[in-house]
């Protein structure tokens, strides 16, 4: 295990009713809000309307940005920081899932930001300062609600990047499972498999000694498998939501990082194809991640596999760890078609035609992830394994 400095400084108010803090932590940060959302859910499902009261009842003036589309534009985020320029306002509540609070911290760090903010995405060291930003979770999936990243699309030059910074970490979110109650069943199937994704991106890795990480992982791992279907099943079953959203934090804050060398290899190649498709985050990383799986299983790689048909599928440790390890990938992909999710590109009408240049896009800082690290030429296959 590596040497780390633990902080995760977002606080957190869980539970039902928990908006009832909003006005109170608000005046704590500012007293000028630009409210972000975005396609309108939350004018049908009532929380704008609560917010908004209690913004009211406190006196909080605030201004609005909407239309926040899935997969965030850069567009959104220059209009975003006009706002808050004109108008000199000093705090940003996302109420949403991961692309409005995504947005909403490209704006917070935009703001104090002399050129044009894909500037920022691109490289993320040039954030030097944000303003303060808080979110209401109306989505369990990315975890943005506790981490310091953003990731945005330039619809021009079709690009999607990840970028982040400590000053981009929400100072407080609130997560209210019953705001997720109205999360249509194909966004609550795509929302688990994004969580699983990324404690399956911490958890195969190679840094050794990282023992109790691999043990929540795994905790966090079997909570969506045991809740995701019931979620879709049955959308306003309270613990169900409840469990999922605070997986989807604890997936990404951090807390199964620690002590770990860092490298992720499914979401890069997935964001590429967020980027040339607009397609659903969660719904690439279901079709790309047993094939991603298959690819890097060999000789060096086996025992991780076997751990992981072990521990979190159930699988019978007397078996052939090869076996156990094919078993465990033939459980995942099964689990993401229960759950009504593609299992490959060609059901959303992708074909091979944009592989070469998004394997050049994922591997742009050279080979991609730290388990087992990937060629442009490996992204490739493993596209093409998932047509
Ligand atoms: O736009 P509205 O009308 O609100 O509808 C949204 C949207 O259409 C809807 N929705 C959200 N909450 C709802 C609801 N519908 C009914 N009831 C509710 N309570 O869901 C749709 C998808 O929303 P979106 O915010 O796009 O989903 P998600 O939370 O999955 O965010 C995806 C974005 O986050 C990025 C992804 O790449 C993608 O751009 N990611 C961000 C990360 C981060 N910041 O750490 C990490 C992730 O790996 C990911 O890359
Ligand atoms: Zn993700």
């Amino acid at each position: 295990m590596f040497n780390f400095d633990y902080s995760i400084p977002t606080q957190v108010f869980f539970g039902k009713d928990q908006i009832s803090v909003l006005g109170k932590q608000i005046k704590r940060y500012g007293s000028k809000v630009l409210i972000v959302y975005g396609g309108g859910s939350i004018k049908k499902n009532g929380i704008y309307d609560k917010a908004v009261k209690i913004l009211k009842e406190n006196k909080i003036r605030f201004w609005e940005l909407s239309g926040v589309d899935p997969n965030p534009r850069i567009s959104s985020v220059r209009c975003g920081i006009h706002i808050c320029r004109e108008n000199r306002l000093d705090f940003i509540l996302a109420i949403g899932g991961g692309s409005v609070i995504d947005c909403s911290k490209a704006i917070a760090a935009g703001f104090y930001y002399g050129g044009d903010p894909w500037d920022i995405v691109v490289d993320s060291s040039k954030i030097k300062k944000a303003l303060p930003i808080a979110s209401i979770l109306t989505l369990a999936a990315t975890g943005s609600e506790m981490d310091k990243f953003a990731v945005i699309t330039n619809e021009e030059t079709k690009e999607k990047l990840g970028t982040g910074s400590k000053c981009l970490i929400p100072v407080f979110s609130i997560l209210d499972p019953s705001y997720t109650f109205t999360v249509p069943k194909g966004q609550t199937a795509a929302g688990t498999a994004d969580i699983m994704s990324h404690i399956l991106e911490n958890y195969f890795n190679n840094t050794k000694g990282a023992f109790i990480q691999n043990r929540m992982a795994e905790a966090l791992l079997k909570t969506c498998i045991k809740y995701g279907p019931i979620a879709i099943g049955e959308p306003d079953n309270y613990d169900a939501r409840a469990n999922l959203m605070w997986t989807s934090s604890l997936a990404i804050n951090g807390l199964i990082e620690y002590g770990k060398k860092k490298g992720w290899s499914v979401h890069g190649m997935e964001h590429e194809l967020s980027a040339f498709y607009d397609i659903t985050h969660g719904v690439g990383l279901a079709i790309l991640t047993p094939n991603w799986m298959e690819y890097v299983l060999d000789e060096n790689t086996v025992n991780n596999f076997a751990e992981y048909g072990v521990n979190v599928w159930d699988i019978d440790k007397g078996k052939d760890k090869f076996h156990i390890a094919h078993e465990a990938i033939d459980k995942t992909k099964e689990f993401f078609k229960l759950l009504g999710l593609p299992s490959k590109l060609s059901e959303l009408n992708i074909g091979d035609e944009n592989f070469e240049k998004m394997a050049e896009g994922a591997t742009r800082h050279g080979k991609l992830g730290e388990f087992k690290p990937l060629s442009k030429e490996d992204v490739v296959n493993i596209y093409k394994a998932s047509l």
